[in-house]
């Protein structure tokens, strides 16, 4: 469908034709029905909301995610369907885990107002009290799900001396806890005792949501919050009255309710810093998902059974 980076696009091309989605068309289920027409395979992207309109497309094997976060394709209707979803895990948890870190620095240590400030020229000599940020070190994380990006970040804090809570159905393995200074706690505590809490579970209907109000209530007035998995994990316009109300003191976030809108709220807040949905772009990490997709795809047209099967009932 949309372009993807190399080596993907020569491994599509050796195992079929490939068909680009017109970038002027819009992105809805019924655009992308007839774009996938006559096509046995498609490589979606996170953006494209793949639903039963597009899975009912005569002949259609496979829909080759490029990002590990699927809650974009309704995997029931494809199961349904007989037509194989797959994802891309794995290749991009180090760079993922890399931009948690990253807006957890930038958010403490205020480094996109400090940017601005220095570009404006308002850099006018040292001052004791000028732009007071928050300890990272030795400071409390809250994990919220330790997949294999959770764990990252927990890693990635171990050389920050920070004390890790996680919440997860998933106890961590007694080695992996003492080795990465993690406890599993019940997610109201991780919530009153952390500096920064930082979410990365996949959006389902029990994540929907699972930060709003009465979470915010329960965090610490200095406490950060760090998004990098999906926006609707997030009440946003809740999360923007806890900034505003000064509930919590502030945020880094990646991905949004709405995406690509951002609630206007946040927009003007000098303590959020914001990025669009780039938590895994680097060139490797990119590339190496293009790759895994464009595998994905080609096993499947080849009669195989691609290595990143999420439904494995369609191909026994
Ligand atoms: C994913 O893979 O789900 C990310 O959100 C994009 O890399």
């Amino acid at each position: 469908m949309h372009p993807i980076l190399d080596p993907g696009p020569t491994i599509l091309a050796e195992a079929g034709e490939v068909v680009a989605y017109p970038p002027d068309r819009p992105l809805d289920e019924e655009s992308i029905r007839q774009a996938a027409e006559g096509c046995v395979a498609i490589v979606s992207q996170l953006m494209d909301p793949i639903g039963e309109t597009v899975l009912s497309t005569a002949g259609l094997k496979i829909v080759s995610n490029v990002a590990v976060g699927f809650d974009n394709i309704d995997l029931a209707a494809a199961t349904k369907h007989k037509v194989m979803v797959t994802n891309t895990p794995g290749v991009l948890d180090d760079a993922t885990a890399d931009f948690a870190f990253t807006l957890i620095m930038a958010a403490a240590r205020r480094i996109v107002e400090a940017d601005s400030f220095t570009r404006q020229g308002k850099f006018r000599g040292w001052a004791i009290d000028m732009m007071l940020g928050a300890d990272v070190h030795g400071a409390t994380l809250g994990l919220i799900g330790v997949g294999r990006i959770g764990r990252g970040v927990a890693h990635r804090a171990k050389g920050f001396n920070m004390r890790v809570l996680y919440y997860d159905p998933q106890p961590l393995p007694p080695d992996a806890e003492r080795d990465l200074n993690a406890s599993r706690v019940e997610i109201s505590r991780l919530l009153t005792e952390s500096d920064f809490v930082s979410v990365h579970v996949p959006l389902t209907q029990q994540t929907h949501h699972l930060l709003s109000t009465p979470q915010f209530a329960q965090m610490k007035k200095t406490a950060i919050l760090i998004n990098t998995s999906r926006g609707p994990v997030i009440d946003e316009a809740a999360l923007v009255e806890a900034l505003q109300t000064k509930k919590i003191a502030g945020a880094g976030l990646d991905v949004y309710e709405r995406e690509p809108a951002v609630h206007p709220g946040l927009i003007p807040m000098p303590n959020v810093v914001l990025a669009p949905h780039i938590a895994s772009a680097t060139v490797r990490t990119r590339s190496e998902m293009s790759a895994m997709a464009a595998r994905n795809v080609a096993t499947a047209v080849r009669g195989g059974r691609p290595p990143n099967l999420l439904n494995p009932e369609v191909k026994r």
